[in-house]
């Protein structure tokens, strides 16, 4: 037995594998259960008693050696992989993915910018609101059903803490805080009690814009949003107002575009009138100006404030607004 271990011993130190297939013939041979070493673990019981501890020690003394041999076997073709010795240089790449902005963030940032170049600037706004600013200060009736929570997502109920509703609110924060002229672009999420469905959503994305000074007038605001729908869709774009009502502006109105598809002319679309809503604007009502500390004697204003998601449909033409939130590649990948 002791000449069997001496001379695997010395074939241990010889040992070779120039694949991952050979070194695991190699364990095989040697370490499995039905190799070398674990035959000589068996003959070892019948040695006997006063060459126990020598053999013992060396046929230690060979597991380990086995062992330590096939890590560096290992090690060494580990090595060579990523050495390149086995890689072919000259074959041509993988393409190479780079990943795309998500459509409603071109889109914000579009409307973002024809407004930054009008002198307006970006205002943000924590999406956990509470009442007085997503409801009370803009104007909102203790009774209006927006406050239910049918329509609202109350956080802490009783505390009036909720998920706006509306970018809105953002108005209210900037108002407190500064002193006119103001004039921001307020980007943002928002979030309503809806079934969810291929028109409808739990959270959308608005974006508001509030300008207030001495002398503005709904003549500045038409001049806005003329402006605004020709850069957007195009210098053809014609613009249409329809009175509205909303709490926080008086007078108040939803603006239509020509439909940018048909061109006017009428298509399933637009269901064949030619025209398509963007948005709500109107004067700032004299009570949120009021409300939020600016004197409504001294200083006018005009808001406005449009869904990013139906801009987007109008843009790209997307029939199922979940596909925004769905976030399947083949679908982001269309958007570069
Ligand atoms: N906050 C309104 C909404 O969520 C949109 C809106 C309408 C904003 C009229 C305005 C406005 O600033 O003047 O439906």
């Amino acid at each position: 037995m002791i000449n069997k271990i001496a001379s695997l011993l010395e074939e241990v130190n010889h040992l070779k594998a120039n694949t991952y297939d050979e070194l695991e013939a190699l364990r095989i041979q040697y370490l499995s259960k039905k190799g070398e070493i674990s035959s000589l673990m068996n003959d070892f019981r019948n040695v006997a008693a006063d060459q126990k501890r020598e053999i013992g020690q060396k046929l230690n003394m060979l597991k380990t050696q086995v062992q330590n041999r096939i890590n560096q076997l290992k090690e060494q073709l580990d090595d060579r992989d990523v050495s390149g010795e086995e890689m072919d240089l000259t074959r041509t790449s993988y393409p190479y993915h780079t990943g795309t902005r998500h459509p409603l963030s071109i889109v914000k940032k579009e409307i973002c910018d024809i407004f930054a170049r009008l002198g307006f600037s970006i205002a943000e706004g924590p999406e956990i609101e509470d009442d007085w600013h997503v409801f009370s200060s803009l104007n909102f009736a203790d009774d209006h059903p927006a406050r239910d929570m049918q329509d609202t997502f109350f956080v802490l109920h009783g505390a009036d803490i909720l998920l706006r509703t509306h970018t809105s609110s953002v108005q209210t924060r900037v108002m407190e805080k500064t002193k006119p002229p103001i004039r921001i672009i307020c980007p943002g999420r928002v979030y309503r009690n809806e079934a969810i469905s291929y028109r409808a959503h739990c959270f959308f994305h608005q974006v508001e814009a509030l300008y207030v000074d001495k002398n503005v007038s709904f003549a500045d605001l038409k001049q806005v949003l003329v402006y605004f729908a020709k850069e957007m869709f195009g210098a053809e774009t014609k613009i249409r107002l329809r009175p509205s009502f909303f709490p926080f502006t008086e007078p108040s109105a939803e603006m239509d575009i020509s439909c940018n598809l048909c061109g006017g002319k009428g298509c399933p679309f637009c269901k064949f009138t030619g025209w398509v809503e963007i948005l709500g604007c109107g004067m700032v009502d004299p009570n949120v100006l009021d409300n939020c500390g600016i004197d409504s004697r001294i200083y006018t204003g005009y808001a406005l404030g449009m869904g990013i998601e139906r801009i987007t449909n109008l843009k790209y033409q997307v029939k199922d607004l979940r596909m925004f939130s769905e976030n399947d590649i083949r679908f982001l990948k269309q958007f570069t």
